[in-house]
């Protein structure tokens, strides 16, 4: 379905990620205060924190790492309202294939592109330059779900899919980071996004309940919500880590 004819995509978020607007702005100083020269974003989506750290830092060159070329489009259009464009570069790439090393890494809720978190970290840690940050974010379980948790959850959902936040932490340290903050979010940051998520689906609905494809829209929103508040809420959490490499 095209946005023309139907549904904007994410049109009502931000980030593509939970995360409030306090722990945001946080990230954005966080990172900008280390200068990193060099800035690339793995599975940036449209790069918001991205295109905000990039401004921050005088003389930094930037690069945004996607699969999806509608997505890319959008952070194109930020750098260039942001006046960033000749620094900010939006590349339509595999992002586990990215080789280039940086000063800043950043890679929030794109860790499946790798395959686990263990191995995000791992490749990760490898385009992090000596002396240089990683900020990673992923979902972590909030506790051990049941078998029948798991099957409430979307289809083929298993207790390997993600870590509790102390293993992720462990895996990190494991994979040669140090952990310069470990932070996850609050119910609210999940409520929040979910709720934006889906707003595009509803706002469109209200507005073209006899429209040939509001059947389908109104299935899938309906769908999206149950999975959220009978599956995952409550149940599974998103941590972000920003993690220092050692010199060498
Ligand atoms: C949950 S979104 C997060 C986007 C962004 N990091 C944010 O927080 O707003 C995950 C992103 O990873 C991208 N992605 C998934 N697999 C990828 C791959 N193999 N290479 C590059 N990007 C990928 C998706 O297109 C999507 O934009």
């Amino acid at each position: 379905m095209t946005s023309h004819d139907g549904p904007a995509r994410y049109g009502h978020l931000d980030c593509n990620s939970p995360i409030a607007a306090w722990r945001l702005d946080r990230q954005v100083e966080e990172c900008a205060a280390a200068n990193p020269q060099v800035i690339v974003d793995i599975g940036c989506g449209w790069g918001e924190l991205l295109q905000r750290v990039t401004a921050k830092v005088a003389g930094a060159k930037a690069y945004g790492i996607d699969s999806d070329a509608e997505l890319l489009e959008r952070g194109r259009a930020g750098a260039a309202s942001r006046g960033i464009a000749d620094r900010l570069e939006f590349v339509e790439y595999r992002g586990e294939d990215w080789t280039e090393p940086a000063d800043l890494v950043i890679s929030i809720g794109a860790v499946h592109a790798f395959g686990t978190a263990a191995d995000a970290l791992r490749k990760l840690y490898k385009i992090v330059k000596p002396g240089g940050r990683l900020l990673i974010g992923d979902g972590v379980w909030n506790r051990v779900p049941t078998e029948a948790e798991l099957a409430a959850m979307w289809p083929e959902t298993s207790l390997g899919d993600w870590f509790s936040l102390p293993e992720f932490v462990d895996a990190a340290v494991a994979t040669g980071f140090r952990p310069l903050r470990v932070e996850s979010v609050e119910q609210s940051e999940w409520d929040d996004f979910e709720s934006q998520f889906l707003a595009d689906k509803e706002v469109w609905l209200l507005g073209n309940p006899d429209h040939p494809e509001a059947a389908a829209v109104r299935e899938q929103a309906d769908a999206h919500r149950n999975w959220w508040l009978r599956g995952h809420r409550g149940l599974l959490g998103f941590a972000y880590l920003t993690l220092g490499r050692p010199v060498e």
